[in-house]
């Protein structure tokens, strides 16, 4: 018995679901195809329009004579029309005459009609079906912030390196493309990756402290717990006094610094003066009385107004400066970097060494300075898209690209710098991020955004995602949280989600033709595994441990 003796019926029509009745199931299919849940059907009412739908799931149905009926259902995706796929089931005509399995050139149809070939950014295939490609909107899908979602091991490092390689790979005629990413490496991961990248570490960092904002200032130097006027107070003068002193241009623009002004001061200028105002005297307006032999007519000092009230600032300034961890925000290098050179650095736009990709390792960063660090980066790098954007608007106000070098921002692991915490150790991370997922796109800066715990991370952030690519998700909190945030049509595809294999994800978004369970193509290079091979090595003969050279290391950061 062959195909066109098999009879499949559509017996009901819901809006979410369509319900097949097939006398043989075996025969119910294309050449070597089987069908499982996650095949494609198309259900025809007519000749040129075409429902395509999903099955969701399979029921046996005895009948009276006690031969079996297969029941379908199926969730209805969309309509083929003159060769195009469009989203959504309502346009079919009652009743449907005839159903079948969808060939992979039907498949095809519906990942590729809707996308010109120019537009197509492809880093995947359908997992029931590898040999169809499941291309993206290139244009939709970075112009809108990305979540990669997934318990550790689903893929995300591998997905979040292929997409980056798939990127910035497109050279076509150009030695170097105009493709733009930076990435925060929290695990040392993506410089095997990629190895020709624009590399920054720990050790190669420099941050100058002066480039930070106000507030990013205050974090960081002074201890915001305690919430101490003073201590605020002498800072913020010092640090005003001392850019000023350090000013070499006009006396108008000298006028204008203030607290956020991106110069250059010198951090022990504010060291010295807090430490005087600690420990000044000043003239009371009396003077000594004659009845005092020594000092008889001398002015009578007292303790100015902050003395003694400083000592904890000056401690902890004096401790941070003599921080040897800090050296790439606070040492001499950090003193005599340029703002400009500073931008190039993470930009990639070092003179000779431009590059498509900057990896910041930030696995040598101090926990205790890291949302400040991943703080000013982000920042500086949103800042000099909206500095960017006003340059090109004044230059020509017709102007309707703002930015045509724009960024991608890749942060691993974001739970860490923008958790849903308010901790104020997350502060000032959590605040650049926040604000460049509020406005990044106006000023051409995208983020894409890996996590394990996605229900920890701040909702103001990734409410403002647009495509997202989930993983496999165990935790049933991050699922349920997931679940929220995915829509609503997506019909039982969700709850594979804590079944996925590695590489395979849930991608759903604007960019896609609709939401699909897809493989991640392996990367070329793929970044540093973390897996340690614990079996293999145990195996293997003791092996000894230079503890006296790890100990060095200990004592050298
Ligand atoms: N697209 C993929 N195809 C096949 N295997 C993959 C794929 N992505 C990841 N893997 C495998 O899964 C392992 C874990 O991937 P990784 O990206 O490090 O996960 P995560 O970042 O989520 O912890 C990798 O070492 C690799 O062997
Ligand atoms: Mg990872």
């Amino acid at each position: 018995m062959g195909m066109s003796d098999v009879k499949a019926e559509v017996v009901a029509v819901f809006p979410n679901k369509v319900k097949i009745v097939v006398d043989d199931l075996e025969n119910f299919r294309i050449a070597e195809e089987s069908l499982r849940v996650g095949s494609y059907l198309k259900i025809a009412d007519n000749e040129n329009a075409v429902l395509v739908a999903i099955i969701e799931n399979f029921q046996i149905q005895a009948r009276d004579d006690g031969s079996q009926d297969y029941v379908i259902e199926a969730f209805p995706l969309g309509i083929l029309r003159d060769q195009k796929f469009e989203r959504g089931g309502d346009a079919l005509a009652i009743p449907p005459k005839t159903v079948q399995p969808a060939t992979i050139g039907d498949i095809r149809l519906i990942y590729g009609s809707s996308l010109p070939v120019k537009d197509r950014f492809c880093f995947s295939r359908l997992a029931t079906n590898k040999e169809v490609e499941v291309p993206v909107d290139g244009n939709k899908f970075f112009n809108k912030h990305i979540a990669v979602v997934g318990s550790t091991g689903s893929g995300k490092s591998h997905t979040v390196a292929k997409i980056v390689q798939k990127a910035v790979g497109a050279t076509g005629e150009y030695t170097l493309n105009n493709s733009h990413v930076i990435i925060f490496d929290i695990h040392s991961e993506y410089r095997a990756a990629f190895p020709e990248a624009n590399f920054i570490d720990s050790a190669s960092l420099i941050l100058p402290y002066w480039m930070l904002n106000g507030e990013e200032l205050e974090e960081f130097f002074l201890d915001t717990e305690a919430n101490d006027h003073n201590q605020r107070n002498v800072f913020k003068d010092a640090v005003i006094q001392s850019r000023k002193a350090h000013f070499t241009g006009g006396e108008g623009d000298k006028n204008r610094i203030h607290l956020d002004t991106p110069l250059p001061f010198d951090i022990r200028d504010v060291l010295d003066h807090a430490n005087f105002r600690n420990t000044e005297m000043v003239d009371s307006g009396e003077v000594y009385a004659a009845s005092n032999k020594e000092k008889a007519g001398q002015p009578k000092l007292t303790q100015g107004s902050l003395y003694g009230r400083l000592t904890n600032f000056v401690n902890r300034l004096e401790s941070k400066i003599n921080d040897r961890r800090l050296d790439f925000f606070l040492g001499e290098k950090s003193k005599s970097i340029s703002f400009e050179e500073t931008l190039r650095s993470i930009l990639g736009y070092s003179t000779g060494k431009q590059q498509n990709v900057t990896v910041i390792d930030l696995s040598g960063v101090p926990f205790e300075v890291l949302s400040i660090t991943v703080s000013l980066i982000s920042r500086l790098i949103f800042e000099h898209g909206y500095f960017y954007k006003r340059l090109r608007c004044a230059a020509d106000p017709q102007e309707k690209i703002n930015n045509d070098a724009p960024i991608l921002l890749v942060y691993e692991e974001a739970h860490k710098y923008v958790p849903n915490s308010e901790l104020s150790k997350f502060r000032a991370s959590k605040m650049s991020i926040e604000r460049i997922a509020k406005e990044g796109r106006k000023y051409g800066v995208t983020l894409l955004l890996a996590s394990q715990r996605p229900s920890e991370i701040s909702e103001t952030i990734f409410s403002q995602c647009n495509n997202f690519i989930a993983m496999r998700l165990t935790n049933p909190v991050d699922q349920g949280y997931v679940r929220k945030l995915l829509p609503d049509s997506l019909g039982t595809l969700i709850d594979k989600m804590p079944a996925f294999k590695q590489g395979e994800a849930l991608l759903v978004g604007e960019s896609i033709a609709l939401p699909s369970v897809v493989q991640i193509e392996v990367c070329a290079v793929a970044p540093a595994s973390t897996d340690i091979p614990y079996w293999d090595l145990w195996q293997q003969q003791w092996k000894e441990l230079a503890i006296d050279k790890i100990r060095d290391e200990w004592l050298r950061q």
